[in-house]
C-alpha cells in the first residue's frame, strides 16, 4: 500500500518510518514528506534512500495511507485534501481528536469506531494512550468515577527542538529554547498553553480524550502535566475512584492480561517501571498497584510508557494495520 508519512523528519515521524519497517506494514511506496526546507533530503526506508516530497506532492500520489506528525496547523489544512482523494488519514496532532465524526482510536481499546468510508482518523495524546491503555479493562469491570492524574512528562513529547535544548543545556552550549525555562536539573509543571481557566491545553487533553475513547463522558478527571528531564517516556502517577468497591488480585489480573500492558511491580526487589525501561518499547508498563487506604474504592497505579512508541508512532500504525485487515480504506 502507497503510504505517506507527514512530518516524517521529526521525532515521531522517524519512529514511525522505523515502526512501519519492524512491523512489515505492506508498504509498497513510502512517501515522505515535511515543510519546504526538508523537500530532496533523504530519508532511509527498507535500506533505501528515499527523497522527501512537499505536502502537495504527497497529496499528488494518492496514498492509500497518510499518517500525518507535523503538527496541528499542518494536519487542519492538509488532512481534508488528502481525503478528498479518498486517501486515510491517521493524524498525531491534536486538531481532530474531538471532533464528533472524527474516530479517536486505541486499537486494543476502541478499533470497532472506525467505519468503512471514515476518511479522518485521530491517535490520541501520549500520555492519554498510555493511562487509557492501563484503566481500560479495570473500568469494564469495576467502573471508574474520578482520577487524579500527576504526569511526569519526557522532552521528547515536544520534538526535535526540545530533544536539542536538553541536550544543549548539558554540554554547556547556548542555543535555541524549546520550552521557557531552562529543562536540564528542572522540571515544570507546564505541558501545551494555557488556557483561560488555568489549566494547562495538555491537561485538557488528558480530560476530553479519556472520556471520548472509553466511551463514558461521565468520568471526572483532573490531571497536573510536568515536563521532565527525560528522553525514555513519559510517567504518570494515577489515583482512581471506582463506582464499585475492587479486589486487588482481580485488578492486576484484568491489567496484567490486557493486550499490550505488563505489570512490573515487585516493591521488595526495588522494581517499578521507569522510563529507561521503557524506551524504544511498545508495551504500556504498570507499576505500585496499591490500594489508597485514605478514601474507599481508591485505588493507586504507576504507568510508564515511551511516548514516541505507543504513544504515538505505534498506536498510528496499529490503527492502520486494523484498517487494512478489515479493508477499511
Ligand atoms: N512527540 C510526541 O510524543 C508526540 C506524541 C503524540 C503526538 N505528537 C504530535 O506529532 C506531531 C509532531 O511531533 P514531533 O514531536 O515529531 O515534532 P518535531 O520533531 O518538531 O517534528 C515536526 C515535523 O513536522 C514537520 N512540519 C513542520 N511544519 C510543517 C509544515 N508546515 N508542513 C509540513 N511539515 C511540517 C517537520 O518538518 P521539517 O523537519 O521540514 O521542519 C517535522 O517533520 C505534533 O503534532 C505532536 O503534537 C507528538
Amino acid at each position: 500500500m502507497k503510504t505517506a508519512v507527514v512530518g516524517a523528519t521529526g521525532m515521531v515521524g522517524q519512529t514511525m518510518i522505523k515502526v512501519l519497517e519492524e512491523r512489515n506494514f505492506p508498504v509498497t511506496e513510502l512517501i515522505p514528506a515535511a515543510s519546504e526546507k526538508s523537500v530532496g533530503k533523504e530519508i532511509m526506508f527498507r535500506g533505501k534512500a528515499v527523497k522527501v516530497v512537499s505536502v502537495k506532492d504527497a497529496v499528488e500520489a494518492k496514498p492509500v495511507f497518510a499518517i500525518f506528525s507535523a503538527g496541528a496547523g499542518t494536519s487542519r489544512d492538509w488532512a481534508p485534501e488528502f481525503a478528498k482523494n479518498g486517501t486515510v488519514v491517521i493524524d498525531n496532532s491534536s486538531f481532530w481528536r474531538m471532533y464528533d465524526e472524527v474516530p479517536l482510536i486505541v486499537p486494543e481499546i476502541n478499533s470497532h469506531v472506525i467505519k468503512k468510508g471514515d476518511r479522518i482518523i485521530a491517535n490520541p495524546n501520549c500520555s492519554t494512550i498510555q493511562m487509557v491503555m492501563a484503566l481500560a479493562p479495570i473500568h469494564r469491570k469495576y467502573k471508574i468515577k474520578r482520577l487524579v492524574v500527576a504526569t511526569y512528562q519526557s522532552v521528547t513529547g515536544t520534538g526535535v527542538k526540545a530533544v536539542a535544548q536538553m541536550e544543549n543545556e548539558r554540554a554547556g552550549i547556548k542555543g535555541e529554547m524549546a520550552y521557557a525555562h531552562p529543562i536540564d536539573k528542572n522540571c515544570f509543571p507546564h505541558g501545551g498553553s494555557f488556557q483561560a481557566d488555568a489549566y494547562t491545553t495538555e491537561e485538557q487533553k488528558l480530560i476530553d480524550e479519556t472520556r471520548k475513547i472509553l466511551e463514558d463522558q461521565t468520568i471526572m478527571v483532573t490531571s497536573t502535566v510536568v515536563r521532565i528531564p527525560v528522553v525514555g517516556g513519559h510517567s504518570e502517577a494515577v489515583n482512581i475512584e471506582f463506582e464499585n468497591d475492587y479486589d486487588i488480585e482481580d485488578v492486576k489480573k484484568l491489567i496484567g492480561t490486557f493486550p499490550g500492558v505488563v505489570i512490573y511491580d515487585n516493591p521488595s526487589k526495588n522494581e517499578y517501571p521507569m522510563p529507561i525501561m521503557a524506551h524504544n518499547r511498545d508495551e504500556v508498563f504498570v507499576g505500585r498497584i496499591r490500594r489508597d487506604h485514605s478514601r474507599e474504592k481508591c485505588l493507586n497505579l504507576w504507568i510508564v510508557s515511551d511516548n514516541i512508541r505507543k504513544g504515538a508512532a505505534t498506536n498510528a500504525v496499529q490503527i492502520a494495520e486494523y484498517m487494512a485487515a478489515n479493508k477499511l480504506y
